[in-house]
């Protein structure tokens, strides 16, 4: 054993763990043991959470909110319950703030349309600008296009430095007085950075812009607390954090949920309602038009509770020792070259390379012969492959049941590649 893996003794109890994810002890390919390592793409799912949908489905199930006999009750408590369980979870100052959507796609796109439809002093126009970055899954790229194209607004962006960081040696001249909104992501998908939140942050609140938060590669894997963070919207995906697909959060800053224009209507959403006008309800009401996806919510709720009950501080230091020791072993393999950066330090679990010239589709298809199964392709990130001039990367991420033995899975996976490769 290396120090790294030594290291790791003590920080979480993998083996227990690892139990409760029954996909875990899958095989593939005539009995070669599933090394899993794409859980940036979605997470596994533990048997608790599985449990809580069964158990919704079973004994519970009803529309929410409508009802008045006893199932349709219980539902809503179980729905509402779970926002009460997500404001805790992110430290939200009231359950009110908590927005449940399909997915973070959703819940970006719910921004960028509630800034295009709204009064002043929120409004989108030609007058104004967009601020992301290059770094961007394309959901925090795509819906600002969208808005900036609809408005005539400009659209800007931070550049992305060699070594994986981004470039805010010109925030000053990126983000100014006709800034509205600026929205960038917390930990790249695709590089693994951690972004300086606060130094972003200072600079956007002095011009009076509001800010974004894509935190779909946060909330899963560290302490998120929307207070610390100031800003004024965060947005995440439950499948990422062990919950089931199908369900979304935007967090929003109260004032501003009062004040925004709602962007889909329907059901729910509603105050009152006649041929010529409606009204709308408070928020999150305002925000959830139609029925929710009630299960996933629920789902969504038992991922938290089995992440609190593990804590996120020690996932968060299991996964640094994982990425340390994956980094250091990787770093080995000839020819290959991180896209990202190479230390743990401000890095999340995620770490994406190149082999020689070896084509990634070709390094996922013989990796996933020895049962590690990795995500390739530019991971809804393409304007980052641009960026370093490559088509694609390998990526492999890690999670609270990643071990150090998967880790040497993958490297073992990689020298079978470069043996078939030549
Ligand atoms: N956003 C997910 C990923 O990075 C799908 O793989």
């Amino acid at each position: 054993m290396t120090d790294a893996r030594q290291g790791l003794t003590g920080l979480l109890d993998t083996e227990a763990i690892r139990k409760d994810f029954p996909i875990l002890d899958r095989t593939v390919h005539d009995g070669k043991k599933v090394v899993y390592l794409d859980s940036a793409a979605t997470s596994q799912k533990p048997r608790q959470v599985l449990d809580a949908l069964n158990a919704y489905y079973e004994r519970h199930n009803a529309n929410v909110h409508r009802g008045v006999y006893t199932i349709a009750e219980e539902a809503t408590a179980l729905y509402e319950g779970a926002r009460d369980k997500v404001a805790a979870f992110i430290n939200a100052p009231s359950r009110d703030e908590v927005i449940f959507t399909k997915n973070a796609s959703e819940s970006l796109n719910l921004v960028a349309n509630m800034l295009g439809w709204a009064d002043e002093p929120y409004r989108v126009d030609r007058d104004t600008e967009i601020v992301t970055t290059e770094m961007e899954h394309h959901s925090n790229i795509v819906p600002w296009q969208l808005l900036a194209q609809r408005t005539g607004a400009k659209l800007k962006w931070f550049g992305i430095t060699d070594d994986g960081r981004l470039d805010l040696s010109n925030i000053d001249e990126i983000i100014t007085e006709k800034t509205k909104i600026v929205s960038f992501t917390l930990v790249s998908n695709i590089l693994g950075t951690v972004n300086p939140v606060e130094q972003i942050i200072r600079r956007a609140q002095q011009v009076g812009a509001l800010v974004c938060i894509d935190a779909s590669q946060a909330a899963p894997h560290m302490v998120l607390d929307v207070q610390a963070l100031q800003a004024d919207f965060v947005a995440f995906t439950g499948h990422k954090m062990v919950g089931p697909t199908g369900i979304g959060v935007l967090w929003g800053r109260q004032e501003l949920l009062e004040d925004l224009p709602p962007f889909l209507g329907g059901g729910e959403m509603i105050e009152t309602v006649s041929m010529h006008s409606s009204t709308y309800a408070p928020a999150p009401y305002k925000f959830e038009a139609g029925t929710p996806p009630i299960a996933q919510a629920v789902g969504l709720g038992a991922a938290v509770d089995y992440l609190t009950s593990i804590g996120m501080e020690r996932i968060h230091q299991h996964e640094k020792a994982i990425t340390e020791y994956a980094l250091k072993r990787l770093l080995e393999v000839p020819d290959l070259r991180i896209i990202g950066p190479t230390t743990a330090e401000d890095r999340g679990a995620a770490i994406s390379f190149t082999l020689g010239d070896i084509h990634p589709h070709d390094v996922g298809q013989v990796l996933d012969e020895q049962g590690v199964a990795v995500r390739v392709g530019h991971h809804c990130a393409r304007p980052v492959c641009l960026r370093y001039g490559i088509p694609a990367t390998t990526r492999a991420s890690f999670y609270l049941y990643s071990t150090p033995a998967e880790v040497d899975a993958l490297v073992d996976g990689l020298e079978h590649v470069r043996n078939f490769f030549g």
